[in-house]
């Protein structure tokens, strides 16, 4: 069977949510499943590859942010059964679906890894925003909430990720002794 078929197979349940919208939740459900499976791989690719004088840190919080994707896996894989749905979450269907691209393997030291992790915690913080905006207007407000859950975390692990690259506004603006707010606001992004 394939993916798109599996992806839009239900399972008969007693939930007051209709059929049409329980398939469009499932099919978003599904790639979000794809893209966190992914991404907790690469975090741990990461966790285990990273060297360098920040290497105790960077392979803690790593660590941390593989362990809280974990929870998402399950937490979206379950939602996807709730609705009657079904969860596809294997590594094969996870590689082929993600909307994330592959790890870069020439990375090596720390910035190098928490500069792979940013570019690819980023567009799954859009995907997971865009899945709020989504399932709300699908009238699914659980389904939602699971979202904004899990946008509020990754918000602030992207935020935990950028802050190891940005560089202060000082230097940034070559040691310029006055430095407008403007300005400012304008180095960090
Ligand atoms: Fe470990």
């Amino acid at each position: 069977m394939s993916d798109h078929k599996l992806s839009s197979r239900l399972f008969s349940t007693r939930i007051d949510i209709p059929t049409d919208v329980r398939v469009q939740v499932v099919s978003i459900l599904n790639q979000t499943l794809a893209a966190t499976l992914d991404l907790k791989t690469q975090t741990k690719q990461a966790h285990w590859n990273v060297k360098g004088t920040d290497f105790y840190q960077l392979h803690e919080l790593f660590d941390e942010l593989a362990g809280e994707l974990e929870e998402y896996v399950d937490l979206v894989a379950e939602r996807i059964t709730a609705l009657g749905g079904y969860a596809l979450g294997t590594a094969r269907i996870a590689a082929s679906n993600s909307i994330l691209p592959e790890f870069p393997f020439e990375a090596i030291d720390g910035k190098e890894h928490v500069t792979a992790l940013a570019d690819r915690f980023a567009p799954y913080a859009k995907h997971i925003r865009d899945a709020i905006a989504k399932t709300n207007d699908l009238g699914d407000a659980d389904t939602a909430d699971i979202y904004t859950e899990i946008s509020r975390t990754i918000d602030k692990r992207l935020w935990f990720l950028e802050a190891h690259l940005q560089a202060s506004p000082a230097k940034a603006d070559n040691g310029a002794a006055t430095t407008t707010k403007t300005q400012k606001t304008a180095a960090v992004r």
